[in-house]
């Protein structure tokens, strides 16, 4: 396994290969679980080459506590990335090497994508991801990009900031993956307590039945019934549910025929930041 932690290696490990191979970019921010291993597999399937990075970007986290307390498990990303395969290259570079000029983010237009939801309650979070990704795309140059579903809004953005600077790259969204419980695969489920975790995955139970009320209840109804149900659960604090559209994320007021709806949620678990998302229709 080839790991490169400034960007001068990993220019020179991609230029020893093929110019003609496919490159793809799998960008994280480590403690690696299932989720990833998702996107890495589906990537090394895809693709001859493919980049893993394992960057914990500062520009994107609100909240200096969070930042401090994201997990960083290094050499146990590495073993389970080679368990998949022993030619991804992995890129570990330094804040100094991805920020050499201070770590501040570029403030981007994303077209109201950007307003509702998580955009709305962590201020400056998606100007922070536009800001890494775009560099990590600038440095690997990869022919396709993979993210996950799980962090749906971060997908949508993602694909606008690359059709806005036209950056040739394939952007690619992966199902979300689910422990046994149906609780979404996050690195912040290490940080909940055994019995939280169990309780956690009435987040994905309730989106479940949200689903099925959304085919034959009014938006309003549905969304004072999820709120009502999270009331009679202490443990988990809502802070937001939300039915929009898939493409534009407004929020729904009316259904309209073809048109692709989801159901996205924020709730708190103890002190841990759950969010979770489902297709409706
Ligand atoms: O989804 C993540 O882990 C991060 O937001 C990303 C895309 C790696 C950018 O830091």
């Amino acid at each position: 396994m080839f790991t490169a932690k400034t960007i001068v290696e990993l220019k020179s490990r991609l230029s020893e290969l093929d110019s003609m191979s496919c490159v793809c970019l799998v960008p994280t921010m480590g403690a690696l679980h299932q989720g990833h291993m998702s996107l890495v597999k589906r990537a090394v399937e895809e693709n001859a080459v493919t980049v893993v990075s394992i960057f914990v970007n500062p520009t994107q986290f609100d909240n200096l506590w969070d930042l401090d307390k994201y997990p960083r498990t290094l050499e146990a990303d590495v073993a389970l990335l080679e368990k998949i395969s022993k030619d991804i290259i992995v890129f570990v570079p330094s804040a100094e090497e991805v920020y050499p000029e201070g770590q501040n983010s570029e403030s981007y237009d994303f077209q109201g994508l950007e307003e509702a939801m998580e955009g709305a309650f962590r201020k400056g979070h998606f100007d922070g991801v536009g800001t890494v990704v775009e560099k990590l795309l600038h440095i690997v140059k990869p022919d396709r990009a993979y993210f996950g579903e799980k962090d749906f809004q971060q997908l949508q953005i993602i694909r606008k900031m690359v059709e806005l600077k036209k950056i040739p790259v394939e952007i690619i969204g992966c199902p979300i993956v689910r422990e046994e419980n149906g609780l979404a695969w996050s690195s912040r489920n290490e940080r909940l307590s055994k019995a939280m975790r169990k309780e956690a995955s009435f987040i994905f139970k309730t989106l479940k039945t949200v689903k099925k009320k959304f085919g034959t209840k009014s938006v309003k109804s549905v969304l004072d019934w999820a709120k009502k149900q999270f009331e009679e659960r202490p443990d988990l604090d809502l802070e937001y549910i939300v039915i929009a559209e898939s493409e534009t994320l407004r929020s729904l007021e009316e259904k309209r025929p073809n048109t692709k709806y989801r159901a996205f949620i924020a709730v708190f678990a103890d002190s841990v930041r759950l969010i979770d998302n489902i297709a409706l229709n």
